[in-house]
């Protein structure tokens, strides 16, 4: 697996200490908010569970499943595949995802959590790709800007492999140009 990475751009060391920073502008806003935390499976799972793990209050965790990337790096159709479960009318809510692509993704989930009357809507994500932008979304709290490269890594996949991977690094293209 390690040898299909072209290089490593941001190590598990490095991304904790940035997940301690966001983790802290976070609290400083929400402590008293009671927000809804939002993760979008699967890509955010392990950003989110790292985030939680150091917001130290009161919130609820719930999660969606909304399908982009059919198979391979080519974004494709939204799909809604798992709703929530928590009724977010009045609410604070926080989006978690992996990375902000085209921005077609989350362009859809905000609209459809607005729809439903949360009572603020920001986007927390690990990595943000703007020159890949189409959407009209923007991030408020963004791990690290990255250049326009295939990433796989701490929750991000090819193929549905490499989430495991603890770094985020660069895929090799030989790895998808076949
Ligand atoms: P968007 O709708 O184009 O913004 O796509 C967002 C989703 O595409 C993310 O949640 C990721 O799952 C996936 N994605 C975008 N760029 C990459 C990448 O470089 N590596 C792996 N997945 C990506
Ligand atoms: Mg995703």
């Amino acid at each position: 697996m390690n040898n299909d990475i072209e290089k490593i751009l941001f190590t598990e060391e490095q991304i904790n200490h940035r997940i301690d920073e966001l983790a802290e502008e976070m609290t400083a806003k929400y402590a008293d908010k009671n927000p809804v935390v939002v993760s979008v499976m699967t890509g955010a799972m392990m950003f989110t569970s790292e985030m939680l793990k150091r917001l130290n209050f009161k919130l609820t965790v719930d999660y969606v499943d909304i399908s982009s990337y059919a198979d391979g790096t080519v974004s494709g159709k939204i799909s809604l595949v798992k709703d929530l479960s928590t009724d977010i009318k009045g609410r604070h809510v926080l989006i978690m995802e992996d990375i902000v692509d085209t921005g077609h993704t989350l362009k859809y989930l905000k609209d459809l959590l607005e729809d439903r009357g949360a009572a603020s809507i920001k986007i927390v994500s690990l990595l943000d790709k703007p020159e890949r932008r189409e959407a009209d979304v923007t991030g408020d709290y963004i791990g690290y800007t990255v250049p326009n490269e295939f990433l796989v890594g701490f929750g991000l996949d090819y193929s549905g492999h490499y989430r495991n991977l603890p770094y985020v690094g660069v895929l090799k293209r030989s790895v998808y140009e076949k």
